[in-house]
């Protein structure tokens, strides 16, 4: 009996098997992909929203797609990526938009997680603590906030530009928040996210102080980072925890970065891999400033992870590597550059080669969403991928530059 059923299956399926072992490697040789590529090197991931996530063209951040292009978003995604991060949906606003146990929104986060489990993909978690996308209820207190140096009397006593400035939380209440928050959610995601942003951004941009003055650091003071690193070490102690900054191309913020990460280490905090953003245009960084910017982080002795890669092909966007949120709208301004699509090449093989001779840190390599539609800077086509999902010049550029490596035999 059981023969009889395999010996009357076994025919369709060889024939199946023949028809597809000559799709495949009709495939294989026409189409290269980047996890193939860089497979004995890094990870290649990549942001995803909450429209790929869930399966659904729900309206979500700059995302608009039709139900066709999230099919094939979706089909880019797992063809192409061996690693994915959250574009926001694990943020702490998304998240955990309300005070209590009772404040957690974990639809889109599970569906997120789920995606990956689902398509055996390395799941990042993004982001625990920081400044920005948190909501005003985790600041908020019965504390009188400080009055501000230039505040006009009787005018905007409260401060500005900490986004939250009414009467503030105590530094036991923020700490106690900050714990809850970061025992429920890497605890719900135990052993299936990998990798934590515990803290980001909290390196200041200018200036000579270390860190940014934002409510974390004036409420709970310095210490706030090495106490999100050892909450999230108590929940998850297998998680890869990761300190995650954007401009570490710039010298200045770099210093800065190294100096706390060291302090970090001798106070055996566990800060296990440093992200560095690399949200880059076509003009900067050149190779050298890139090799230097990886060559100096090594000092630290961790693994590098390039968190957030996209490459700004706006005018407005040449000047820098920042990534302030509040000011991105400038950054894609004055149309694109000429020769955007050959410029943007160049500037990926730039950097993949440099990730390649750094391959003994740099362990992954995330793009900042999947294609140019749907990027946080789409005005500057910063992506691989087209609108239609097509590939540009941009990645034949990367795909080469794998096969170029010098340090691989062919
Ligand atoms: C961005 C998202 O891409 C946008 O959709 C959102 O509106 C703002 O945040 N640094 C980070 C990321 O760590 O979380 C930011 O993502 C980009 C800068």
């Amino acid at each position: 009996m059981n023969t009889q059923i395999q010996r009357s299956t076994s025919r369709p399926s060889l024939l199946t098997a023949v028809l597809l072992a000559v799709g495949a490697a009709v495939q294989a040789a026409d189409i290269s992909t980047l996890k193939d590529a860089y497979k004995d090197d890094f990870y290649v991931g990549v942001a995803i929203n909450r429209t790929i996530a869930m399966g659904t063209a729900v309206r979500a951040d700059n995302v608009n797609r039709h139900q066709e292009q999230v099919v094939k978003d979706i089909a880019l995604v797992k063809a192409q990526f061996n690693q994915i991060s959250p574009e926001n949906d694990l943020k702490w606003a998304l998240i955990q938009p309300r005070e209590g146990a009772d404040g957690y929104d974990f639809g889109p986060a599970d569906a997120y997680v789920n995606f990956g489990l689902s398509n055996h993909m390395y799941i990042v978690g993004h982001t625990l603590v920081w400044h920005a996308q948190t909501p005003n209820w985790v600041f908020a207190g019965t504390n009188p906030p400080p009055v501000m140096e230039n505040d006009s009397p009787g005018g905007r006593r409260f401060g500005r530009s900490f986004g939250y400035n009414g009467p503030r939380a105590s530094r036991e209440e923020l700490l106690q928040r900050m714990h809850d928050h970061i025992a429920t959610v890497v605890g719900r995601y135990k052993g299936k996210v990998k990798v934590w942003d515990v803290v980001n951004e909290a390196v200041a941009d200018t200036g000579t102080n270390l860190l940014r003055n934002s409510l974390w650091l004036q409420i709970i003071g310095p210490d706030f980072i090495a106490k999100a690193f050892e909450y999230a070490h108590e929940a998850d102690p297998d998680a890869i925890l990761r300190y995650n900054d954007y401009s570490l191309e710039n010298p200045a913020k770099r210093k800065k970065l190294i100096a706390l990460i060291k302090s970090l280490q001798a106070q055996h905090v566990p800060v296990m891999a440093i992200g560095s953003q690399t949200h880059v245009s076509v003009s900067s960084p050149s190779f050298e400033v890139e090799d230097q910017t990886l060559t100096d982080l090594e000092t630290l002795g961790l693994p590098i992870h390039i968190t957030e890669l996209d490459v700004n092909g706006a005018q407005g966007g040449q000047r820098d590597s920042g990534a302030d949120v509040s000011e991105n709208a400038t950054t894609t301004q004055g149309g694109l550059v000429s020769d955007a699509d050959q410029r943007l090449a160049k500037q990926y093989a730039n950097l993949f080669k440099v990730f390649l001779k750094h391959k003994q840190f740099v362990k992954v390599v995330t793009f900042w969403g999947v294609n140019d539609a749907v990027s946080w800077r789409f005005g500057g086509k910063p992506l691989l991928f087209n609108g239609d999902d097509q590939p540009k010049p941009a990645f034949d550029a990367v795909i080469k530059a794998a096969a170029d490596d010098p340090t691989i035999s062919h």
